[in-house]
């Protein structure tokens, strides 16, 4: 198997691959629905997209209980480190083989402030290439951008996709975003975790399903979608 990958609710994503837990955005405390902890949940590495409360989350006591190794735009991997947690910085357009595969941190049109205020510097997503090859775009939080094409053009096989609308893009803007990034599969994050960001996943589903050549696979909190 190449990956595993557990949608938590929200942004927040584990995946499994090499023998590594990798976590994406872990925002467990205060999340209606998450479905573990942060105080229960694994870790080897750890991605923060951007600065926002329900992006670096639990990232903190998380990597402290685990020795995981935080890795961020350069700005938040300064001011983590500051607070004693292992952060390994990078940023835009950057790529780094890291043990789990090669990680490479892409745009996003967002903003990143960290919670007490301090500049995050700018939010991203990420492009990982796993060790077997696959290709997996989170694009965590942003609005739709054109340059999702060129990110496409590398072949992803997964895009996580926000679709809660309000602060992200929403399911028209996600919609153009299958278009542009044509992934074999795509799973819909950042929605019905609160009132102000809720959709429908499966009527966005269906217009992706037929619109699209992409599959589309809606997770609920806990769940867990596989690719060989
Ligand atoms: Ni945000
Ligand atoms: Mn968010």
């Amino acid at each position: 198997m190449s990956f595993k990958l557990t949608w938590y609710g929200h942004a927040t994503l584990g995946l499994e691959t090499s023998g590594f837990t990798v976590l994406v955005d872990p925002y467990f405390s205060g999340n209606p629905s998450a479905s573990t902890s942060a105080d229960k949940v694994k870790a080897d590495f750890i991605l923060v997209s951007h600065g926002h409360g329900d992006h670096i989350g639990d990232t903190v006591s998380i990597a402290k209980r685990t020795g995981a190794l935080v890795i961020s735009i350069n700005e938040i991997a300064v001011w983590l480190s500051k607070q004693g947690v292992k952060a390994h910085g990078q940023h835009l357009g950057g790529g780094y083989k890291h043990p789990f595969g090669y990680l490479k941190l892409t745009l996003a049109l967002h903003g990143s402030a960290l919670p007490d205020g301090s500049y995050g510097g700018n939010p991203s997503g990420f492009l990982l290439t796993t060790n077997e090859g696959k290709k997996i775009y989170f694009a965590q939080d942003t609005g739709l951008f054109g340059d999702m094409k060129l990110i496409g053009e590398e072949g992803i096989d997964l895009a996580l996709l926000p679709i809660g609308d309000n602060f992200t893009m929403g399911p028209d803007d996600a919609l153009r975003a299958v278009e542009l990034l044509q992934p074999k599969h795509v799973i819909p994050i950042h929605y019905n975790t609160w009132g102000l960001i809720e959709q429908d996943p499966n009527a966005w589903s269906k217009r992706v399903v037929a619109e699209t050549s992409a599959q589309v696979h809606v997770l609920k909190p806990g769940e867990s979608f596989s690719l060989g």
